[in-house]
């Protein structure tokens, strides 16, 4: 298979996880003998310091043109105070917003190994596997533009949807749903917000066409409690942009560590953007800690939503649960007795792991 991968490391950490990303994806290609194309391009401050935009067009036109997108993480300190339309975020939100990837999964799910690693306990977390469906290209992010008024001293944002836009990731909800579990949690604040009314007005009258599908509505304050009270009586989560950007956070602590969780934005097309969750990290960027296994794990969702290569993106899973089950790790996860080592230490491990995993898999096949 020969692809073309659009890469945008961005900013902080985003660069240094970008490095182990190509390196488990050159490892995958040169296993299985696919081709695969890599072109960097700038997006967020390190796009605003290269061409004075966080979103160049030739950064778009890239974009549009791959197979697929990696993108490590935007933002900083260094341009925190310019204005809203120059924020490194806006280049990350716009690159989401113009190939209309509104679907994000953002799957949550305990390593064995890292039940401990955990501020929760393990029989709270033992079994949890959630896949958080958050909607990506409206609500509150994408309303009119903000505004300042009265001397500074009354803001307005605005909350937008549109009824297709909320039946679409429903739809996706409910299909993602019938592969996994067959439960959906559908999450709003229906008892204030007249979107979240008719977003659940949508869930109850999607759920006529998934019959086989359980339904339960919770409002958002009292998710994010059950989230960790409970996690295991999860199955998927379906919500909109704002509520399921803080509640994968929250669901992130379910494996120990923010810089465990991939996540997948795509298009009803399969065209696919793939970042870990978390950000820039600015307190721990350039000292070379970073965790790279979230963006390791968004490399594998990309083999297998946007290129159909399943069993190369397993690989890279049980690549990981290998290293994690030596005990290695990054120090963001606190493992009793573990191996503490560094971001290029824990990605030659996964890539050590994966080739030997080839090697054996050829050795039975002969
Ligand atoms: P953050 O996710 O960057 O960091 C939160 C905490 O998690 C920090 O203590 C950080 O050290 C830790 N952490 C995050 N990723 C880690 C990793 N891979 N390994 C080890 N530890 C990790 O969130 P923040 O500090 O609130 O935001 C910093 C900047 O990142 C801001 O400018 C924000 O806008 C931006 N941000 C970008 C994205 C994105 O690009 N997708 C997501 C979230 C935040
Ligand atoms: C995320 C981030 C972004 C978001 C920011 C950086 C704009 O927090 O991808 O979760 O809020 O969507
Ligand atoms: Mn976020």
């Amino acid at each position: 298979m020969n692809k073309q991968i659009i890469l945008l490391p961005g900013d902080g950490v985003g660069k240094e996880i970008m490095e182990s990303a190509k390196l488990v994806l050159n490892t995958v290609a040169s296993e299985f003998g696919h081709s695969f194309t890599f072109h960097q391009h700038a997006i967020g401050g390190d796009a605003i310091d290269q061409a004075g935009s966080p979103l160049p067009e030739d950064t778009i036109k890239a974009c549009q043109n791959g197979d697929a997108i990696l993108l490590g993480a935007v933002g900083g300190k260094k341009w925190d105070s310019l204005p809203a339309h120059m924020r490194p975020e806006k280049g990350l939100l716009g690159i989401r917003k113009t190939l209309g990837l509104f679907a994000n999964l953002r799957p949550v799910k305990g390593f064995t190994p890292l039940l401990h690693a955990s501020p929760l306990k393990e029989d709270v977390i033992k079994g949890s596997d959630i896949l958080i469906i958050r909607e990506l290209t409206g609500g509150l992010y994408f309303g009119k533009p903000s505004e300042r008024r009265e001397g500074g001293n009354v803001v307005v944002d605005t909350l937008h949807y549109q009824r297709e836009e909320m039946e679409r990731i429903i739809d996706k909800a409910f299909q993602s749903a019938r592969l996994r579990n067959n439960h959906l949690t559908s999450v709003d604040k229906a008892n204030v917000l007249e979107s979240s009314r008719m977003w659940r007005e949508i869930v109850e009258d999607k759920s006529k066409d998934y019959p086989d599908v359980t339904v339960e509505h919770l409002l958002v304050d009292a998710a994010a409690m059950k989230l960790v009270t409970k996690p295991n009586s999860f199955d998927v989560i379906v919500t909109e942009n704002l509520f399921g950007d803080i509640l994968s956070d929250e669901a992130s602590v379910l494996t120990g560590s923010l810089g465990m969780l991939p996540s997948a934005s795509i298009r009803s097309d399969g065209v696919g953007l793939y970042e870990p969750v978390h950000g820039s990290a600015p307190d721990i960027a350039g000292k070379g800690i970073a965790n790279p296994l979230g963006m390791i794990l968004s490399a594998a969702m990309m083999l297998r939503h946007s290129f159909g290569l399943e069993e190369e993106a397993a690989e890279i899973e049980e690549a990981v649960h290998s290293s994690l089950d030596q005990g290695y790790h990054t120090p963001d996860l606190h493992i009793k007795g573990g191996k503490q080592v560094g971001t290029k230490e824990m990605t030659e491990l996964v890539v050590e792991n994966l080739t030997t995993k080839s090697v054996s898999n050829s050795i039975c096949s002969m």
